[in-house]
C-alpha cells in the first residue's frame, strides 16, 4: 500500500475512534440527563402529591385535584397513582375495582423501608389497560413510621426516546461532517509528509546518479524527524561533495605529477639520446666528443638524483623513514653548510651570513637538519644575485627557530601558494642549471620539518627577497615520529 493511503489510514482511523467514543459519550451523557430529568419532575410531582393531594390524619386522597392535576399535566401524559399500604390501589379506582397492578414486590420492599423507587418499566398503563413502556416514579408517604401510601408519578417513554432521537440524528449529522473533514485533514497531512519523504527520494535518486549538486530544501516550522533526517542527509551531501572534489584534486595531481615527472626526464633523455645519436653516426667532431660525453654524464646524474629525490619524497610521505634524532649544535651544523655553499654563493656573488650564537642547541636527525637548511640555502642562492643570505638560528620557548633570508627575486603571493608542492618552479622556463631544479626540493623539505614535528613558513616580496623561518621543537616537545599531515 502506498504510504500515501497508510498514513491517512492512520490519521482517519484515530480520528475515527475519536469521534466514536465522543459520540457515544455524548449520546450516554445526554440520554442520561434526559432520564435524570424526567426522573426530577416526576419526584416533583409526587411531592406536590403528598402535600396537597393525601391526608395522613384522615387517610383521605383528594381525587380531584389528582385529576386536575393530570388535566393540567395532559400534554405530558403525566398521570398518578396511589397505592395504600397494602399494595393495592386507591386512585383511580375504575368501578370499585382498582384496575392499576400491584406495585412488584422487589420494589415494595425498599419502599417499605422507606426509600423512593425510579425506574423505567414496562408496565400497565391505567388509563387503557394497555402494557407501555413508561418511567415511574414511586414515592412513599409515611406517618409515624408507618407507610400509609404509595404515591406513583408516571409518563410513558415515547417523549424521552424522541427527545434521545433527536440528540441521536443530531449527533450522526455531526459525525459524518466530522468525517468529512477528517478525510480532507487526513488526506492534506499525509500528502504533505509524503510530499517531504518524495522530496527525499528524488534526492537520494539524483545522488545515486552522480549529481551532488542538489539541495533537499525541506523546510519544517517543527523540527520533526523528517526534517533532522533531511538535514542529516544534507550534511552527507556536503561529505560526498567534499570528498569526491577531493577524489577530482587527487586525481588532478596525480595526473600533473605523471606528467611532470614524464617532462622531467624527458628533457634529459632527449639530450642524451641525440648525443647518442651523434656519436653513433659520427656526427660530432672529435674535440667535442669529450663535451659530449660529459653533458650525457651529466644528464645521467640528473636523472639518478630525480629518480632518488622521488623515491625520498614517497618513503618521508608514507612514514617510511625513520629519524635518529638527536640534541646537537645546529650552529655547527651550519657552518658546514656555510663551507659547502662557500663557491656556489661567490658564483654568484652573494654574502653568506651566519648570525647565531656559538652553541645552539637543536633536536632533530643531524642529516635530515643538514639536507633541509642545505635546500633552503642553496635555494636562495640560486634566486639571489649579488645579495646577501643570512642563515640565523636562536633557541625558543620548547624550541629552536631558524630563518634564512634573501634579497633576492622573491616571488609573488601566488607563487608562495605552490611552492611545496612537488615540481613546482616558479618560473618554468628556466632550464637545468648546475643545481638541478627539479622543484622536488621544497616539496621534501616541507615533509621532513612535518615529519620532525615542527614547522616552516615563507614570506616573499616579489623582488626584494624571500625569508624562510623553521621551528624545531626540542626533546621535551618534540613528538615521537610526528604523523604526515602535509601530502602532496
Ligand atoms: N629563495 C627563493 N627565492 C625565490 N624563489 C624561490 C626561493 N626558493 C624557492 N623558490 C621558488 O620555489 C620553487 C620551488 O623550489 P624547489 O627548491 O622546490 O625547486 P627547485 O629549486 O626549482 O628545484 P630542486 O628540486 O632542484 O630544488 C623554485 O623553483 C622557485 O621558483
Ligand atoms: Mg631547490
Amino acid at each position: 500500500m502506498k504510504l500515501l493511503y497508510q498514513q491517512m489510514l492512520a490519521f482517519f482511523g484515530v480520528l475515527l475512534v475519536a469521534m466514536a467514543i465522543i459520540s457515544v459519550m455524548f449520546i450516554r451523557s445526554t440520554s442520561n440527563n434526559v432520564w435524570q430529568n424526567s426522573f426530577d419532575q416526576l419526584e416533583q410531582y409526587t411531592d406536590v402529591l403528598t402535600d396537597r393531594a393525601v391526608d395522613r390524619s384522615t387517610y383521605l386522597i383528594d381525587t380531584q385535584f389528582i385529576q386536575h392535576s393530570e388535566e393540567i399535566l395532559k400534554k405530558q401524559n403525566v398521570h398518578f397513582m396511589i397505592y395504600d399500604a397494602d399494595n393495592t390501589a386507591r386512585y383511580p379506582q375504575f368501578a370499585g375495582t382498582p384496575r392499576g397492578a400491584a406495585i412488584a414486590s422487589k420494589y415494595w420492599k425498599q419502599l417499605k423501608k422507606g426509600e423512593s423507587v425510579a425506574l423505567p418499566e414496562l408496565t400497565t398503563n391505567p388509563r387503557n389497560g394497555k402494557q407501555q413502556s413508561m418511567t415511574i416514579y414511586y414515592k412513599p408517604v409515611f406517618l409515624s413510621g408507618k407507610l400509609l401510601f404509595v404515591i406513583a408519578a408516571f409518563a410513558p417513554v415515547d417523549n424521552i426516546q424522541t427527545s434521545i432521537k433527536k440528540t441521536e440524528y443530531n449527533l450522526f449529522i455531526a459525525f459524518l461532517l466530522s468525517m468529512l473533514v477528517a478525510i480532507v485533514l487526513s488526506y492534506l497531512l499525509a500528502r504533505y509528509q509524503v510530499g517531504r519523504i518524495n522530496r527525499l527520494r528524488q534526492v537520494t535518486h539524483q545522488v545515486a546518479e552522480g549529481n551532488y549538486d542538489v539541495d533537499v530544501e525541506i523546510k519544517s516550522r517543527s523540527h520533526d524527524e523528517i526534517a533532522g533526517l533531511a538535514d542529516d542527509f544534507q550534511d552527507m551531501l556536503g561529505s560526498l561533495r567534499d570528498s569526491q572534489a577531493e577524489i577530482h584534486r587527487q586525481e588532478e595531481r596525480r595526473r600533473q605529477f605523471m606528467a611532470d615527472a614524464a617532462h622531467e626526464m624527458r628533457t634529459p633523455l632527449t639530450t642524451i639520446n641525440g648525443l647518442l645519436e651523434g656519436l653513433a653516426y659520427d656526427a660530432i667532431p672529435e674535440e667535442s666528443k669529450g663535451q659530449s660525453i660529459e653533458l650525457m654524464r651529466n644528464e645521467t646524474k640528473r636523472l639518478i638524483r630525480l629518480v632518488n629525490e622521488n623515491l625520498d619524497y614517497e618513503k618521508i610521505r608514507t612514514n617510511q623513514i625513520l629519524l635518529k634524532k638527536q640534541t646537537f649544535n645546529a650552529t655547527e651544523a651550519l657552518n658546514d653548510i656555510m663551507v659547502q655553499l662557500k663557491q656556489k654563493a661567490a658564483d654568484a656573488d652573494d654574502t653568506l651570513v651566519l648570525d647565531a650564537a656559538a652553541n645552539v642547541p637543536v633536536y632533530a636527525d643531524r642529516d635530515r637538519f643538514v639536507q633541509i637548511l642545505f635546500n633552503i640555502a642553496q635555494n636562495a642562492i640560486q634566486f639571489t644575485k649579488g645579495g646577501t643570505i643570512t642563515i640565523s638560528a636562536k633557541p625558543g620557548y620548547h624550541q629552536t627557530e631558524l630563518a634564512v633570508t634573501d634579497t633576492g627575486i622573491g616571488m609573488t603571493e601566488d607563487q608562495v601558494k605552490n611552492i611545496w608542492e612537488r615540481y613546482y618552479k616558479a618560473d618554468p622556463s628556466r632550464k637545468n642549471t648546475k643545481y638541478g631544479e627539479s622543484g622536488l626540493g621544497l616539496a621534501i623539505v616541507h615533509q621532513l620539518v612535518t615529519l620532525h614535528g615542527g614547522t616552516i613558513d615563507v614570506q616573499s616580496q616579489k623582488d626584494e627577497g624571500t625569508t624562510f623561518t623553521l621551528t624545531f621543537p626540542d626533546e621535551e616537545t618534540a613528538p615521537q615520529q610526528a604523523p604526515i599531515t602535509h601530502t602532496k
